[in-house]
């Protein structure tokens, strides 16, 4: 399955995915990387890969809707199926949304739906919470929303800062990621209404 991967900035999700695919047994690869900045390192990262990337910059339209109509080009330019949000820090409209209706994926460094949105790692200290996490789920409208595919559990441990939190946590999501995105590229995983069923799991 070919998967455009969109980013923001380091990329390190992105580059999980791409080494993951290195794997001929590995059911997806990544047919293209847009970034809405043109200094995102994960840029790099890709082009040294030998991976299609793109710029789509928002500041350089007028409104969302022709922002996203530039990147809906893009993605089906590059004959892509599925997308993978890695860090890529613009909110999808509705309309963008519903046009790759449960072929979005995106990941969020909590155990959603506790701490949507930013400072995340900040918020889960100050919370108290013994465990925080990380989860990838189906993009729906609503920010870090929609039908869970999987999540990783992290402890926070009593010394830890955002920064160190956020390390930890960063290690699960590059091994959640690829696995996500495995089991829906091969159609292990599907939406059923509200939810993800995984073929094989009962407990789903
Ligand atoms: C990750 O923590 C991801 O969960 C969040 O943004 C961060 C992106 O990091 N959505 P990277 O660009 O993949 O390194």
């Amino acid at each position: 399955m070919r998967l455009g991967v969109l980013i923001s900035g380091r990329g390190s999700n992105m580059a999980a995915l791409i080494e993951a695919a290195r794997d001929p047994a590995y059911p997806a690869e990544i047919a293209l990387v847009i970034s809405n900045n043109a200094d995102a390192k994960g840029l790099e990262t890709a082009a040294a890969e030998g991976i299609p990337t793109a710029v789509i910059d928002h500041r350089a339209f007028d409104g969302r809707a022709a922002f996203e109509a530039a990147l809906d080009t893009a993605l089906r330019d590059a004959e892509v199926e599925l997308v993978c949000l890695a860090g890529f820090m613009r909110l999808l409209t509705a309309g963008f949304v519903n046009a790759w209706a449960d072929r979005i994926l995106n990941i969020h460094p909590s155990l959603l739906p506790a701490f949507k949105g930013l400072h995340v790692h900040e918020r889960a200290i100050a919370a108290g919470v013994r465990i925080t996490g990380c989860t990838v789920h189906v993009v729906r409208p609503e920010m870090d929303d929609g039908p869970i595919v999987a999540q990783g559990a992290v402890p926070i441990m009593p010394d830890d800062t955002p920064e160190t939190l956020a390390a930890r946590i960063l290690e699960v999501e590059h091994a959640i990621y690829p696995l996500a995105v495995g089991l829906f590229a091969s159609g292990k995983a599907k939406v059923v209404g509200q939810r993800v069923k995984i073929a094989g799991d009962t407990s789903v």
